[in-house]
């Protein structure tokens, strides 16, 4: 299968390094055979319809801060819609930073993707979260297939599993904790009597938050994970605009040690009901599934029958998102393969 893959930063050098380690077993497993067919990153291309030597790209990136520099494949000047449009690849993998504030570029991409009859593999929340359904359709309509389980959870596949507990049944609701970098902030302040800001700034040391953590601590991150799992296993169709969000920026100390005293951990929670999507603290009992540890993420859903069923597990980190691309890959794989 002839990828191209657009981002080649944490999770996209992840990738080629997971599908050189997995090339033998992807093969004897599968059937498969995945060939990289073109990298795209902010100030270029490499292209080679016959597949790009993993290693030079590597080596191009690390020595020259583009892909662009690949010996005689190297492409720049060329805007990456037509890349992607022009491109022999029947897969796309879109692996580039998510700016909800500007999701522009990259729903192009995707656009430009789908229409030239191209599957997607995305792990970019932006274009997710501000046109969901319309990128749903535009996919159907182009018999091409969407993925995009490394968007929610990271490595824990998150969104199979809920879709596993939706098959025959009916989701009540959902309470999640979507975002480790907020729940470590929480957790600190419960555990180690931290205040808002030195929990912050140990967030960042360890590596868990960006150095500008708007996304994170305004729950915008959580906001869009909303989004993809309202639309993606709910069948629930949303954008951004319509979930209400309250980050924790700035929490006082005084809400987390009263809510301790009352047996109770204050949480971000993301929450899908009837009556609305939100993201907000909230209270949890200090004995709920919800109420995990450091930068874990955990997604409760309370089915019609069978009650309540929990999922824990670490939300993110490069190979651990490459791992959720692959899965991905490997399923479209199938699935074209059944249709044909
Ligand atoms: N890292 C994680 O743990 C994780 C987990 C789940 C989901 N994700 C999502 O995965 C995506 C990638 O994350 P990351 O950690 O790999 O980010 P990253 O390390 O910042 O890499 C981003 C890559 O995108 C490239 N890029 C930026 N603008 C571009 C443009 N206009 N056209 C083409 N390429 C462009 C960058 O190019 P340069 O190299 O030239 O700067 C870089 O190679 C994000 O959307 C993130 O939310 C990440």
């Amino acid at each position: 299968m002839k990828i191209l893959l657009v981002g080649f930063g944490v999770v996209g050098r992840a990738v080629v390094a997971l599908l050189e380690e997995q090339r033998a077993a992807l093969y004897r497993g599968h059937g498969l055979s995945p060939s990289i067919v073109g990298v795209i990153d902010s100030k270029g291309a490499a292209e080679d319809p016959r597949g790009l030597d993993p290693a030079a790209l590597l080596e191009a990136k690390a020595k020259h801060g583009t892909v662009a520099a690949v010996a005689a494949h190297g492409v720049t000047g060329e805007k990456d819609t037509e890349l992607i449009a022009e491109s022999e690849a029947q897969l796309v993998i879109e692996a580039t930073p998510t700016t909800v504030k500007a999701p522009g570029p990259s729903l192009e991409r995707l656009k430009a993707a789908f229409r030239t009859g191209k599957h997607v593999v995305c792990v970019n929340k932006a274009p997710l979260a501000v046109a969901f359904p319309a990128l749903q359709e535009l996919s159907r309509h182009n018999r091409a297939e969407f993925r995009y389980s490394g968007t929610v959870g990271g490595g824990t596949p998150i969104l199979a599993l809920a879709q596993e507990c939706v098959r025959g049944n009916e989701v009540v609701s959902v309470r999640a904790i979507l975002n480790g970098t907020t729940n470590f902030i929480l957790w600190r302040m419960d555990k180690q009597g931290e205040d808002f800001d030195a929990a912050l700034k140990e967030a960042v040391r360890l590596g868990y938050a960006e150095a500008d953590p708007s996304a994170d601590i305004d729950g915008i991150d959580t906001a869009t994970k909303v989004v993809i799992l309202a639309n993606g296993v709910l069948g629930r169709p949303c954008t951004i605009g319509d979930v209400r969000i309250q980050g924790i920026r700035g929490l006082p100390k005084a809400r987390i040690d009263d809510a301790r005293k009352r047996g109770q951990a204050v949480k971000l929670i993301a929450r899908i009901a009837r009556e609305g999507l939100t993201v907000a603290p909230e209270e949890v009992p200090s004995d709920s599934p919800l109420n995990v540890p450091a930068n874990l993420n955990c997604l409760g859903l309370e089915l019609k029958t069978g009650g309540e069923v929990a999922l824990v597990g670490r939300g993110a980190g490069g190979p651990e998102t490459a791992t959720a691309i692959l899965r991905d890959l490997i399923d479209i794989w199938h699935t074209i393969g059944s249709a044909r």
